[in-house]
């Protein structure tokens, strides 16, 4: 371990240097903050022991100065004898430990071997979660089951070509991601990704924004506009449910994908772009051709890789590690655990919204858990198996079977979370004037119990 001094009494420095290198410490010493500082600019010391008063830059500026730009460096402060203020302060202001003049120099030589321990126990953890996010995964994509390795192994694959890639999956199971994989593993990655939702936009609109239109191409048309094929230009695109596009731009973007090319609406000029296309669908698009709501020329222009991403119920081995990982996000740096029980729930779950209702599940656990730090079943608030109210016997209006659950799991949320209207709103998802709103409509009690 490197120990750098910082005493402006020579006789402390300097014998305090000799005995700390004779247990065996590269020591180097300086007389002032300032000079601490242009050391530590230098070279990288484990370790700093410095005077709290110096002329200049005292100790306590020094460790500031640590603990903003050499925030892996540990400290000791040197205090007077009898200035416990100092000492507070010292402790306070984040020193490891402190000194008090006079001192022996074995009980120094102690505190900075305990130091040196604790040290190595967070270069230790440092790697060690280094280690753990190049083990579960591949880039933000956590996972390690036969399913998703093959996903990592195809996208090392397509990334650097540029043939356009179909991803297939339910709502959550990362379709997203893997585009943002591919793009930034592609040549490309230095350009823009641009992303697109042909769900959200009518047809007009969405013909609108991705080939943009001429000045006066129509009334409202005030000015020339870009459209998204062009912002993408370099780069690559995500399109997006593209199931929900209608048969007019399904022909323009064949003639794209042939050609990389188009006109702007209510143009001429034909426009060329130098685009790769990621689609993706959480349909069927083989039986959408075959029932004639998609082009097949398009299709199989489209289909050139496909990656099906498999549901998170067909790679439930992954769930312990995409637990861990929504934990390590979510929780901070806090060190949550997973009851035993949470996990069979877990692992017994069907998951419909797959990896993204886990990804709730557990933003809400934690949320819920509290300071206790345990996740319980309970917390991941996950709909029982058998609903009372289907095995009711009577039938019930949609609308009110909705409102009834509604009603239900409101009063459930709220018991959970002790009454406590500003968790229980967040926890919903909806704001605490629309809870309380709720809670008047369906005459919900507000219990004021303890946290669970
Ligand atoms: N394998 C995974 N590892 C880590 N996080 C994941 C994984 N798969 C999905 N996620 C996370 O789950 C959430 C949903 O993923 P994403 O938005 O990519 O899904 P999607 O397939 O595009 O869903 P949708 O069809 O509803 O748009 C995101 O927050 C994403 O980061
Ligand atoms: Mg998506």
């Amino acid at each position: 371990m490197k120990i750098l001094i910082a005493d402006d009494e020579q006789g402390i420095r300097l014998t305090l240097k000799d005995s700390l290198e004779e247990a065996g410490f590269s020591v180097s010493a300086v007389a002032n903050g300032n000079e601490a500082v242009n050391m530590l600019r230098e070279q990288k010391f484990e370790c700093v022991i410095s005077d709290i008063r110096m002329p200049g830059m005292d100790g306590i500026s020094l460790l500031k100065y640590i603990k903003s730009e050499r925030p892996g460096t540990e400290v000791i402060l040197i205090t007077a004898f009898g200035d416990v203020e100092q000492a507070v302060q010292a402790m306070k202001s984040g020193a490891n430990d402190y000194i008090v003049k006079p001192f022996m120099n074995e009980e120094v030589i102690l505190k900075v071997k305990k130091i040196e321990q604790l040290h190595e126990l967070k270069v230790e953890n440092l790697k060690l979660k280094q280690q753990i996010s190049e083990d579960t995964g591949f880039g933000n994509l956590v996972g390690r089951s036969p399913e998703m390795k093959e996903i990592f192994n195809l996208i090392e694959t397509v990334s650097p070509t540029d043939s356009s890639v179909l991803l297939c999956g339910e709502s959550g199971t990362g379709k997203e991601l893997v585009a943002n994989l591919i793009h930034a593993k592609s040549l490309r990655k230095g350009k823009t990704l641009v992303k697109l939702s042909c769900a959200v936009f009518p047809e007009t609109l969405l013909e609108d924004e991705l080939f943009g239109h001429e000045k006066g191409a129509y009334t409202d048309a005030k000015a020339k506009k870009i459209g998204r094929f062009e912002q993408a230009d370099g780069g690559t695109i995500f399109l997006d449910d593209i199931d929900d596009m209608s048969p007019k731009i399904q022909v323009k973007l064949l003639r794209v994908l042939q050609e990389r090319c188009f006109e702007r609406l209510g143009g001429t000029e034909t426009v060329h772009v130098d685009i790769r296309i990621i689609a993706a669908t959480k349909k069927d698009l083989g039986k959408l051709v075959k029932e004639g709501f998609f082009r097949e020329d398009l299709y199989y222009r489209l289909n050139v890789i496909p990656i099906g991403i498999p549901s998170l119920r067909d790679h439930m081995q992954d769930i312990k590690l995409l637990a861990e990982h929504f934990i390590r996000m979510y929780g901070k740096d806090a060190d949550y655990s997973i009851a035993p029980r949470t996990l069979e729930r877990m692992m017994s779950y069907g998951w419909p919204g797959n990896v993204r209702e886990l990804e709730n599940a557990i933003e809400r656990a934690i949320a819920l858990a509290g300071e206790s730090k345990e996740l319980k079943e309970e917390h991941l608030f996950l709909p029982q198996k058998k609903d009372a109210l289907y095995g009711s016997g009577d039938s019930l209006k949609l609308r009110d079977y909705v409102e009834k659950l509604s009603a239900r799991y409101i009063a459930e949320v709220l018991k959970k979370t002790g009454g406590k209207k500003s968790l229980a709103a967040k926890v919903l998802g909806i704001s605490r004037k629309s809870l309380w709103e709720k809670m008047k409509e369906y005459n919900i009690e507000n219990e004021k119990k303890p946290l669970m």
